[in-house]
């Protein structure tokens, strides 16, 4: 089975940083590629390195890397200033869009209608939809992570094709486990909602990932909860050190 195993690097790296990280990166790859067994790297640089990247990790046809934008537009094209389109992302050498994080549900207003609105127009033009979906605290407390979960799935998957869906990854990630200010998951809290998950979505969508506070300390037992077949990686993975000792983590480890 393919692990996922990426990053987004939120609104962090010039584009001489993005390019020396992904000119690494290539290199590392290339030189270990006992890197990439089982596991599909992917990096969600910001919109204003994604040319750069996309050239650094050469043509799309042989990239081993997949690449991917942290956002974009439901509509093609318009007057929507300061947004960019599907089109746009993939143009600059995007091949997955990233929908729905909870920092842009939580500061942008992003919706459940708008993710779904997301997701179509990814998959209308060929892309990937990597929809995050996650729970706040209070949820989790009154013990209604589950139906949030699914709430949040269903309503941006309502209606797809077969076909379709079967391109879609979804992260997990619950929002207290997220960032600087959040805490760790533990392993037992994850299992529920992973069942939950694989029961719905198993074998109907591409994969299912698992996102917050991932480091190398915990990638292994994340990986081996039940039905997680990849990882969505934030600060452990800015540095290309970081990001390769997950790749090795997840390439080492075995799962069914
Ligand atoms: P983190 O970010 O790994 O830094 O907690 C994860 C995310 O927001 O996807």
């Amino acid at each position: 089975m393919t692990r996922w195993i990426g990053t987004s690097w939120k609104m962090n790296k010039t584009v001489s940083e993005a390019r020396s990280y992904a000119h690494d990166l290539r290199s590392a790859l290339e030189q270990r590629p006992e890197l990439l067994e089982r596991v599909q790297p992917f990096l969600i640089p910001p919109y204003t390195a994604l040319t750069t990247v996309a050239q650094e990790l050469g043509p799309s046809s042989t990239r081993t890397v997949r690449l991917g934008a942290q956002n974009a537009h439901w509509e093609d094209s318009g007057a929507w200033t300061g947004e960019i389109s599907v089109p746009q992302a993939a143009d600059a050498g995007a091949t997955m869009v990233e929908i729905g994080h909870s920092e842009r549900r939580e500061h942008f207003g992003e919706t459940i209608e708008t993710t779904r609105l997301k997701v179509a127009s990814t998959l209308r033009h060929g892309l990937v939809p990597l929809l995050c979906i996650g729970e706040p605290a209070e949820v989790q407390e009154r013990g209604e992570t589950s139906e949030y979960l699914l709430d949040q799935a269903r309503g941006a998957l309502r209606g797809l094709p077969e076909d379709q869906l079967g391109r879609v990854l979804i992260a997990y990630e619950p929002i207290w486990a997220i960032g600087a200010q959040g805490r760790p998951a533990k392993v037992a809290e994850l299992r529920e909602p992973f069942e939950v998950l694989s029961e719905e979505f198993s074998g109907k969508v591409q994969a299912l990932l698992y996102g917050g506070s991932v480091s190398a300390d915990n990638a292994a037992a994340l990986l081996g909860i039940p039905g997680v077949e990849g990882l969505f990686i934030g600060r452990a993975a800015w540095s290309l050190q970081g990001y390769l000792e997950l790749l090795s983590i997840a390439a080492a480890t075995e799962k069914p």
